[in-house]
């Protein structure tokens, strides 16, 4: 046997590979700011931007142009309180950007990131008792309420990103109790407490106020709870699974895979992309790194990649992928 026959050109190549990245692979996270006119880059995301809802159709024409069908959105209010009131107020400014969306491209997939920690004046993605514990039946509470909201909206799919226990049944049961049966659930299952997560916070001005996730976010150092997670999810109705982050978490995507013959999805959160993007840009590595990136999270068992980078796929694909 030699392996290397199969290797010889880009015909035998193409015939051989197993993995094959596609435009309908890759969601592109948006993070939609208060105001008009914003169009503002953002600092820790080098090419990613704040944007304002009238700039949203623009930014669908772009996205339409780059080959994206699907967005998932990120709310950045002005007003923070101890409620995370904004979050689920019908003015809201994910509810705005969903309808401005929907007005201006209505073959735009739009999925909605739900949590707290963006409206909530402390940064946290739950409520807390007095003595500190999580107040998990007033967090779930909320975010059906949020879910319900986003769903009148108009949005296609639900993505809960908190990772409260028992949250994805009652926020299925909130969403058909409202009418929403076919809105599915996306949910952030095996959601790691990571530092990868950097310039997102900084992006969403999310950051806590005190202390830091490791209380209801997964120890990196855990992958059969990372399945018991799934495992849970699975159960309670969630419609597509999420393994978050991703390149440092192939393992448990494969094992996810293994397991569930749910769609799974894997999150290349924000220290990934400004990672490469950096490498890239001071030429440590060529461009190819980029397409390498994701194939390799597609070849490990995800069916869905939100990644910031979406906007270079079909170019990466016509670059790298030999078709
Ligand atoms: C909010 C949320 C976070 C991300 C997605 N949803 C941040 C966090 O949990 O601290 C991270 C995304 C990224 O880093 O790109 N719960
Ligand atoms: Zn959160």
């Amino acid at each position: 046997m030699l392996p290397t026959r199969l290797r010889k050109n880009r015909a035998v190549r193409c015939l051989v590979r197993e993995t094959v990245l596609t435009m309908n692979d890759v969601i592109y996270p948006l993070f939609v700011v208060e105001g008009t006119g914003i169009k503002r880059e953002i600092e820790s995301l080098k090419g990613q931007y704040h944007l304002s809802c009238d700039m949203l159709a623009d930014e669908m024409r772009e996205l339409s142009a780059c080959g994206v069908k699907a967005v998932i959105l990120f709310g950045v209010p002005d007003h923070k309180d101890g409620y995370a009131s904004s979050a689920y107020s019908d003015e809201g400014i994910v509810q705005r950007a969903v309808k401005a969306i929907k007005a201006s491209a209505p073959e735009m997939y739009v999925i909605a990131d739900v949590c707290l920690c963006e409206y909530k004046s402390d940064g946290h993605c739950c409520f807390f008792e007095s003595d500190g514990q999580i107040d998990r039946k007033r967090t779930i509470s909320t975010l059906s309420r949020i879910s319900v909201s986003l769903a009148k909206a108009g949005v296609d799919m639900i993505a809960p990103s908190d990772m409260m226990d028992g949250r994805i049944e009652e926020i299925r049961k909130a969403l058909d109790a409202a009418g929403y049966e076919s809105v599915p659930i996306m949910s952030y299952a095996a959601k790691f407490a990571s530092s990868f997560y950097g310039p997102f916070r900084d992006a969403a001005g999310s950051a806590p106020a005190f202390g830091d996730r490791r209380s209801y976010q997964m120890d990196p150092a855990n992958a059969d709870e990372a399945l018991r997670e799934i495992d849970l999810d699975v159960e309670e109705g969630a419609d597509i699974i999420m393994v978050k982050p991703a390149s440092a978490y192939l393992d448990i995507l494969a094992k996810a895979k293994e397991r569930t013959v749910m769609p799974l999805a894997a999150y290349q959160v924000s220290g990934e992309y400004a990672m490469l993007r950096n490498a890239v840009d001071l030429g440590l590595m060529d461009e190819r790194v980029l397409f390498e990136s994701l194939v390799c999270i597609k070849r490990a068992g995800a069916n869905l990649i939100i990644t910031y980078f979406a906007k270079d796929v079909k170019h990466l694909i016509e670059s790298y992928q030999e078709a």
